[in-house]
């Protein structure tokens, strides 16, 4: 299949290269410095480089613009009349109303929110569509996302809280890691260098139990015996975590609703 990416940073690099290490995925990719493109090009011989967005648009059955937000709706403006109706096209950027190009295209138009660790074809890769997508293409688009991570499909209202955990949850879990690496080196007896890398490797393992099929309670149920030190450990924790991350979602939504109101969202990053 024929992929197409306009913009190759951080977002769409990583889907580029995700997609071409898919079997019989060629990727197409175009971005306004060519520095990037040709950097990702030389890295993997299934990426070539158009010289334009419209090359690309005209290249690909399915297109992802990985734009930020003006430059988006900027591009877009300029494809949308060489769209048709066999074609995908997905953005990553969240704020999009999608209804604005699908009234002016016979495209099937996405919204797709990537994470990371879709760099190691792992993780959950996020798409909603127009509420009136037939079920039949819903399915056909997380067959082609499917290839590169888990797709599940969202409402737009549950963006915010699924990009929080599954395109920012990386971040937001390294961050607490290397926070608690911090603390451990408060304690004298380690180096933070060190506890990092204890706590990588436990963060590691603790992946592989899950997917050897633990639940997280499993985990929890396994280690923390009663009256012994991991139990006095967690009731030390309490609800303090509860409410860090309570206060986290109603950061991240905060910030959403306030981009949008200034209509220079950049909400996912
Ligand atoms: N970062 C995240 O974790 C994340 C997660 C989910 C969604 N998103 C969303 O994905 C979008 C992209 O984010 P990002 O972090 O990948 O941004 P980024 O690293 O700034 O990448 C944007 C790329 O678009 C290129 N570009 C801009 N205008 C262009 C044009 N007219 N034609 C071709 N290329 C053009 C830029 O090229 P230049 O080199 O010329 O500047 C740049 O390489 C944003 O809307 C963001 O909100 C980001």
């Amino acid at each position: 299949m024929n992929i197409g990416i306009v913009g190759t940073g951080n977002m769409g690099g990583m889907l580029a290269k995700a997609f071409a290490e898919v079997p019989d995925h060629q990727v197409f990719v175009y971005n306004r410095h060519p520095e990037k493109s040709l950097h990702l090009a030389q890295s993997c011989p299934s990426i070539s480089v158009l010289p334009s967005a419209e090359a690309v648009a005209q290249s690909a059955e399915v297109l992802f613009l990985c734009t930020r937000h003006d430059d988006t709706v900027e591009v877009m403006a300029t494809l949308l009349p060489h769209l048709s109706a066999h074609q995908w096209v997905g953005t990553t950027c969240s704020s999009i109303p999608l209804h604005e190009w699908s009234d002016e295209s016979p495209a099937t138009f996405f919204k797709c929110i990537p994470s990371l660790t879709q760099t190691v074809r792992s993780g959950s890769i996020l798409f909603t569509m127009e509420p009136d997508a037939p079920a039949s293409e819903s399915c056909r688009l997380a067959n082609i996302l499917g290839g590169i991570g888990m797709p599940v499909r969202i409402r737009e209202d549950q963006l915010r809280i699924y990009s929080d955990l599954t395109s920012c949850g990386p971040a937001f879990l390294s961050q607490v890691l290397l926070r608690w690496a911090e603390a451990a080196g408060d304690t004298r007896h380690i180096t933070p260098k060190v506890a990092e890398d204890m706590l990588v490797r436990t963060l590691i393992g603790t992946a592989r139990l899950l997917e050897a099929g633990m639940s997280l309670e499993d985990i929890v149920g396994h280690i923390a015996v009663p009256g012994g030190v991991t139990a006095r450990g967690l009731e030390s924790i309490g609800d303090a975590s509860l409410q860090l991350f309570r206060r986290l979602h109603e950061t991240t939504m905060a910030h959403q609703q306030k981009a949008a109101t200034l209509s220079v969202s950049e909400p996912n990053a």
